[in-house]
């Protein structure tokens, strides 16, 4: 955990204060996952990577039943997260904690022993171990809960010059978009679940997954 949490601190000290009006331009289909939730009455939802936890505090106001967690590898993250979320109306709904997404125990962070849904956002394309992450997700999911996904996808339907220059340029801040996620879920689910929708909206720009357990 150490050499990447160093990494992702480097990366967000600044980016931090800039992250949420940056992002909201190029993050696309954030909004479609939080509306896709929809967690059952007084359901645990958990975000992995959750970063200044807009997502959390998004999810929080549209699901008002729902109790809210996020862990993140980045201390520096987590100090926004913590501000971010104390000045909200729905901060006693969401719990933070420092952990990484490879290897984590929810009843030791959180004293809740599963989730009905956890998400990622943006996170597995900046998570080297991208495959253990999630199989770690799955096995935190309660019976019929739903692992969602959105990320950046392989930009089939946009042209070759767009593609090359977003790749490089995700490539300076280490993102990686998972071309083999389809694959890779399609292989979990003959383990521990469904693959009930797999979508590679605006024009391959992203890809959306919903697994159920
Ligand atoms: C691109 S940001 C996305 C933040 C947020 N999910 C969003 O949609 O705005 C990726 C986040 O994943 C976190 N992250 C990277 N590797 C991680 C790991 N191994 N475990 C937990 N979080 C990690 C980073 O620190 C960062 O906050």
């Amino acid at each position: 955990m150490a050499g990447e949490a160093a990494l992702m601190d480097r990366i967000y000290r600044r980016q931090r204060h800039v992250y949420d009006f940056t992002r909201k331009y190029y993050l696309l289909g954030r909004d479609e996952l939080i509306e896709r939730l929809d967690p059952p009455a007084a359901g645990r939802v958990l975000e992995i990577g959750c970063g200044t936890a807009r997502n959390l505090i998004a999810a929080a106001r549209r699901w008002p039943q729902a109790r809210l967690y996020g862990i993140d590898i980045s201390a520096e993250m987590l100090v926004t997260a913590r501000q971010v979320v104390g000045r909200t109306d729905v901060a006693r709904r969401i719990t933070l904690a420092h952990a990484d997404a490879s290897t984590f125990d929810p009843a030791w962070l959180f004293g809740v022993p599963c989730f009905s849904r956890i998400f990622f956002s943006y996170g597995l394309s900046m998570i080297p171990g991208w495959q253990d992450a999630l199989i770690e997700a799955i096995s935190w999911l309660s019976p019929a809960g739903e692992l969602h996904v959105v990320d950046f996808g392989g930009q089939e339907g946009l042209p070759a010059w767009f593609r090359a220059g977003l790749r490089h340029w995700l490539a300076r801040f280490h993102v990686s978009p998972r071309d083999h996620l389809q694959d890779e879920l399609e292989m979990l689910a003959g383990r521990a679940g469904t693959l009930i929708r797999f979508e590679r909206p605006y024009g391959g720009y992203a890809q959306y997954a919903q697994f159920r357990r």
